[in-house]
């Protein structure tokens, strides 16, 4: 079926009850579905919204294309949880149904106001000349999940940036609302992150653009996300077109961060002691991060585990992406580290302790036939050379490549050339991190059938890919031409979804 631009915006009444189901059915059988990341129900998932504690529970949104493998109409798709780890699936909450937003519920956040959800998101909407016309609106969500749109947009495009003005992040500082949003400077063509206030939700200021780098961010910057760590701000953002100079990175769009100092929304200021813009994660598929500073004071941000732009081996089976499992923000030695909520552990069933068995030069089973969700620790000593091979066959043929030393040259390498069908390969097939030389290397390993997230040393770097393995390649093999020196436990983990 070709995916005309008529087909992608056909409105959400016109696919029949019969077509949702089999979409729903062929979702369901695939085998690259997941056992506890979040995984459409149908058709495409991206961007992570509305991310939020509210009446008790978790909430959080995904953009949703329900009917194909595609980016079209989008609608935002609604979750609850008591833990963030088992989500109970709401449907569509938020459907492109309005005037203010007729071709598409785009990205943005939620905030509790007054007994209230408060979401704010834009709408995108074309006219007849396919020329876009974003607005940032406004619903309430109350206590029985009912969604009510607001009946005008709380404000448009602004004079001084392009059609390209999306993905509100709404804060709430000192008694002020503000509003970051991703934007494109209408002169410079460069991509901004614009900032507004307001202290009703109704009238709303321009206070230009959020002074945070003199650099060049690229020709667009998309979903902003600024949220304090241990009372850092620390802005997360997607910087389309960002030159390689600035900051390395090797995906489509990197999705970065920047640890600040101070910041000061009323002047539009944030202050870092480095403006360097760094990578979030140094996998191959992280995106459109979106964090949120909880009731408690603690930091969470989850992830969308794909790019845009990119086909992906289930978009012929007519499903695409998922979401990464929640993530807490933690700084440690003045540094951002992203780990697992303690929940997580709570998924663990049987274990299987690993240590070194002083075998030289060999290829050592950790796990035969292991499942393909599980959670993996290893730590690695200093002075050990070798290779783990996830998803890996008995010949290792075919696997997921993590090739470590944690020498004097210490690196981790990732590579999933061998991992199973291939894609994005443009983009390279390894990623590589620099390690401290000399230096224990903990590595804390999810997969979960066709995702797969390495943290790093506590999470002080963060590996997350997207692969798609055959069924028998279900080994987890270490490779060394010497005597490895390892210790870890190996966990089968529950089913969530
Ligand atoms: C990022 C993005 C956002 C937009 C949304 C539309 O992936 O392009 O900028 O709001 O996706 O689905």
């Amino acid at each position: 079926m070709e995916w005309t631009r008529a087909k992608r915006y056909l409105p959400y009444s016109a696919w029949s009850a019969d077509k949702i189901l089999n979409l729903q059915q062929q979702t369901a059988a695939s085998d690259y579905r997941f056992y506890y990341h979040i995984g459409p129900t149908s058709g495409l998932l991206n961007d992570p919204n509305g991310f939020s504690f509210f009446n008790g529970q978790w909430h959080l949104f995904y953009q949703s294309f329900p009917f194909g493998a595609v980016h079209g109409l989008k609608s935002w798709f609604h979750l609850v949880s008591d833990d963030l780890i088992h989500w109970d699936k709401k449907g569509i909450t938020l459907k492109p149904d309005s005037k203010y937003d007729s071709h598409g519920a785009y990205s943005g956040s939620a905030r509790v106001i007054n007994d209230k959800l408060f979401i704010m998101y834009t709408g995108n909407v074309r006219d007849n000349n396919w020329q876009r016309h974003p607005y940032q609106n406004g619903a309430w969500l109350d206590k029985d999940n009912h969604l009510t749109k607001l009946s005008q947009p709380l404000f448009g495009q602004p004079a001084h940036t392009t059609d390209h003005f999306r993905d509100p992040q709404l804060l709430e500082l000192n008694g002020t609302y503000y509003a970051l949003l991703g934007a494109q400077d209408k002169d410079t063509l460069k991509g901004q992150i614009a900032l507004f206030s307001s202290s009703d939700l109704k009238e709303w200021k321009d206070l230009g653009y959020l002074k945070f780098t003199t650099a060049d961010m690229g020709y667009m910057i998309e979903c902003p996300s600024l949220v304090f760590v241990e009372n850092k701000p620390i802005l997360i953002f997607c910087p389309q077109g960002l030159n390689k100079e600035v900051t390395s990175y090797e995906n489509i769009y990197p999705n970065v961060f920047i640890l600040g100092d101070t910041i000061d929304l009323n002047k539009g200021t944030f202050t870092a002691l480095n403006t360097t813009p760094h990578n979030l994660d140094d996998g191959f598929d992280v995106y459109a991060t979106q964090a949120f500073n909880a009731p408690d004071g603690k930091a969470y941000a989850v992830s969308w585990v794909g790019l845009p732009d990119i086909s992906y081996p289930t978009d012929g089976e007519n499903w695409a992406h998922c979401l990464s499992q929640v993530k807490e923000l933690h700084i440690k030695n003045g540094k951002l580290h992203q780990r697992p909520v303690p929940a997580m552990a709570s998924l663990r069933t049987e274990g299987k302790h690993l240590s070194s068995n002083n075998e030289k030069g060999k290829k050592t089973f950790l796990v035969k036939q292991a499942s393909q969700h599980y959670e993996l620790k290893l730590t690695l000593p200093p002075q050990q050379n070798g290779k783990l091979h996830l998803a890996a066959t008995e010949d290792l043929a075919h696997s997921l490549e993590l090739e470590f030393s944690t020498g004097k040259n210490a690196f981790l390498n990732v590579k999933r050339q061998k991992a199973g069908t291939l894609f994005a390969e443009k983009y390279g097939t390894k990623r590589s991190l620099v390690l401290d030389a000399n230096k224990t290397l903990n590595l804390d390993i999810f997969f979960d059938n066709s995702v797969c997230e390495i943290f790093v040393n506590d999470g002080l770097n963060v590996l997350t890919l997207r692969l798609f393995p055959q069924r028998k390649q279900d080994n987890i093999i270490l490779e060394s031409n010497s005597t490895l020196n390892y210790n870890g436990t190996w966990w089968n983990l529950k089913k969530t979804n």
